[in-house]
């Protein structure tokens, strides 16, 4: 089934921690439906992870329709969030045309960076229960640089993080994900808020977490404090491909399995038609 708004909702009144995980293509967005994904998030993190862009802030529209589209073919039952890109929502009118586009290719949900810069687009996106949006503050790659920090040690910055929470959810977010926040911080602020929370690297007491699937794979040669590798993905394509290359390269892929036979009867007018084709040249 489904999920929905009202199923996340639910999940953080009865204390149910949720899943969420990015995802940027066909094959992944059916491998995390089957293994029960509350979320697939569609993040502008392909930007780095897939398209080898050097910052999120290349990422397109066009990009990221493109990805939402293979993702949302393969997905039943998890919710699709989309993260609006950089330079997408300059105005409220341009956010607007941008999350109508993500809804109609297959998003359940936007997401968007920003505290008190967002609000009004906020407002305007969620009038009438029309499009969920979802926020996102305290590190925000779109904002802050690639060089990712902790945001909030000092007292000033984590009240404004508390006051950003909370306007957010006034405005009518329907969920926050909080990044690199410190774990204390990350816990008042789910305290203080009805809606759900989703960290990445704050800690362990929001309502759920995120993480970046090439992460958990293992599929990058980086590591991050705040993420796990439960497979090493990019060991298993490095043995894989240098399997193949060697394989073809001393004959010895594709084998008698790999290969189809053209019934003798058939092969024999072939073969005529060669000979011939050979007389003819050699008049
Ligand atoms: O794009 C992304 O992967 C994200 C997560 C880090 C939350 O926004």
């Amino acid at each position: 089934m489904k999920i929905t708004v009202t199923d996340l909702h639910k999940k953080r009144l009865d204390n149910q921690t949720i899943v969420m995980l990015t995802s940027y293509d066909y094959p992944t967005a059916i491998i995390e439906d089957l293994c029960g994904i509350d979320i697939q998030l569609v993040g502008d993190s392909v930007g780095t992870n897939v398209l080898g862009y050097s910052d999120v802030s290349e990422v397109t529209i066009d990009d990221m329709r493109h990805h939402l589209r293979a993702v949302s073919r393969g997905v039943k039952n998890s919710f699709i969030l989309c993260d609006m890109p950089y330079k997408s929502f300059q105005s409220t009118e341009d956010a607007l045309s941008t999350a109508r586009q993500f809804m109609e290719d297959g998003a359940d949900g936007i997401k968007i960076e920003g505290e008190g810069n967002v609000l009004e687009i906020i407002r305007h996106l969620t009038k009438g229960g029309t499009i969920p949006v979802c926020g996102h503050i305290g590190y925000k790659p779109q904002f802050d640089g690639p060089r990712a920090r902790v945001q909030g040690k000092d007292s000033e910055r984590a009240i404004k993080l508390c006051e950003a929470a909370l306007a957010l959810e006034n405005a009518g977010a329907f969920m926050i994900v909080l990044e690199l926040i410190p774990e204390k911080l990350a816990r008042e602020i789910t305290n203080l808020l009805q809606i759900p929370t989703i960290g990445i690297g704050a800690g362990r007491y929001c309502s759920g977490q995120v993480q970046v699937v090439n992460d958990i794979l293992g599929l990058s040669n980086r590591t991050f404090r705040h993420a796990k590798e439960y497979a090493s993905a990019r060991g298993l394509y490095e043995q894989a491909v240098s399997s193949y290359a060697r394989e073809v390269r001393n004959k010895a892929f594709p084998t008698q399995n790999n290969i189809a036979h053209i019934p003798d009867s058939s092969f024999s007018a072939v073969d005529t038609w060669l000979k011939n084709r050979s007389t003819f040249h050699d008049l």
